[in-house]
């Protein structure tokens, strides 16, 4: 028998944090599930409704940054596992707005931490679970991959925030003993992701028939993972992951940004029934992103290894499930890029 357990999930309204409550949420009944979230502009309770009155989920709303409220919460929970994922996490946003970068993704954590350690001490049947980034490596060439011993070098606001909270994680593992561990993975999509990011922006780009807009030449690499892969390698590394360990996570699936673009181009074509060739006219090549990593690949094989976690999502598969979400969910489109997300759409895409 499983027992009971009191899970923190922060950042559950996002994209990532979504998918893993609602599989907390239906997979282990005897856990109850909090899911601590400011509802900032990609967090959205719509992600939720499927479990927002089951018996063993709850919603804290409140910021990461608010040590204050924080403390209320802790002061009246116990928790077990801690899975932080609250963070600020749009790359070309950390460029424009590179402070609230760092408040949030590193004082947020810290934040978390702290308390995880008054609240635990050094417990090893607890778990702070930090999700980060492979993009705290920085830039592959040709040829490689990342590991967990790859230094880090991160190379934009955003991944030099989270390499900030991965050492702070660390450094409460190895000063104050609390059992942490941490995962750092590459390029997710699928439903429910908010629509900055490459695959879901050009949907609704397509949708709208308005331009892509491609950075640079369109070489750049990146290893695309489905969500749900994701989730349950999370599942894996919280249940089964060694204390003071990190896991890198990747779909050994390495695109292009063209060659990903010109295959969403040819599925929604087909989806939409236009002629083929149609969105490919929208492709517009752009200014590159100020500097822009060339390409990141993940070599996994530590969790395929050691937890038996593999990917079972093919690329097309999954783009093609992520494709007909958007296509059913228009009204879910729309909610997030009208009303009180337009002047922040506006503001990141009025060159777009
Ligand atoms: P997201 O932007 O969709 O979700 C972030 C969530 O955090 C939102 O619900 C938001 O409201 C919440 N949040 C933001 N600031 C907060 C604050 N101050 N206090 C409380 N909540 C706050 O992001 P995502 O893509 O789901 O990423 C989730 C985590 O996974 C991030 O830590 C990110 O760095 C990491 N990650 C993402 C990817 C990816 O490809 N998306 C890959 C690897 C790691
Ligand atoms: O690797 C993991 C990371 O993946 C996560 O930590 C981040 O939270 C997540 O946002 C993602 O970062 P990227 O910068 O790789 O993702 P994004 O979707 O923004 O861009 C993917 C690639 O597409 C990148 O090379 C930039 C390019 N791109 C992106 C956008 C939004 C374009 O060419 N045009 C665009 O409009």
């Amino acid at each position: 028998m499983i027992a009971s357990k009191n899970i923190l999930v922060t950042g559950g309204a996002g994209f990532i944090g979504s998918h893993l409550v609602k599989h907390l949420v239906a997979k282990y009944p005897e856990y109850t599930v909090f899911n601590l979230d400011a509802l900032r502009y990609s967090g959205n309770l719509e992600n939720l409704k499927e479990v927002k009155d089951q018996k063993n989920y709850r919603f804290l709303h409140i910021d990461i940054t608010d040590l204050d409220r924080l403390k209320e919460v802790f002061a009246r929970h116990s928790f077990d596992f801690i899975i932080h994922l609250a963070a600020e996490s749009h790359v070309d946003r950390s460029i424009k707005e590179p402070f609230i970068f760092s408040h949030v993704n590193i004082l947020g954590t810290q934040n978390l931490l702290h308390l995880a350690k008054d609240q635990w001490g050094t417990n090893a049947d607890k778990r702070f679970y930090h999700i980060s980034t492979d993009e705290v490596f920085g830039s592959l060439e040709e040829t490689g991959k990342f590991n967990e011993k790859t230094p880090y070098d991160p190379r934009s606001p955003y991944s030099a925030s989270k390499a900030s909270s991965d050492h702070l994680v660390r450094a409460y593992f190895h000063t104050y003993g609390l059992p942490i561990v941490i995962s750092n993975c590459s390029n997710n999509y699928g439903p429910n992701q908010f629509p900055e990011k490459l695959i879901p922006l050009f949907i609704n780009n397509i949708l709208n028939n308005k331009p892509l807009p491609v950075y640079g030449t369109g070489e750049n690499i990146r290893d695309w993972l489905f969500v749900q892969d994701h989730v349950q390698a999370i599942d894996c590394i919280l249940h089964q992951g060694k204390i003071g360990e990190t896991y890198c996570i990747g779909g050994n699936n390495e695109w292009t940004n063209i060659a990903l673009i010109k295959e969403l181009c040819a599925q929604m074509d087909k989806k939409l029934q236009r002629n083929n060739g149609a969105s490919e006219k929208l492709i517009q090549f752009v200014s590159d992103r100020a500097g822009h990593d060339f390409r990141y690949a993940i070599d996994s094989s530590k969790i395929q290894n050691d937890l038996g976690w593999t990917p079972t999502h093919t690329f097309e598969q999954g783009l093609s499930k992520t494709i007909d979400w958007y296509l059913a969910n228009s009204a879910w489109l729309q909610n997030v890029t009208t009303g009180k997300y337009q002047q922040y759409y506006a503001e990141m895409y009025n060159s777009k």
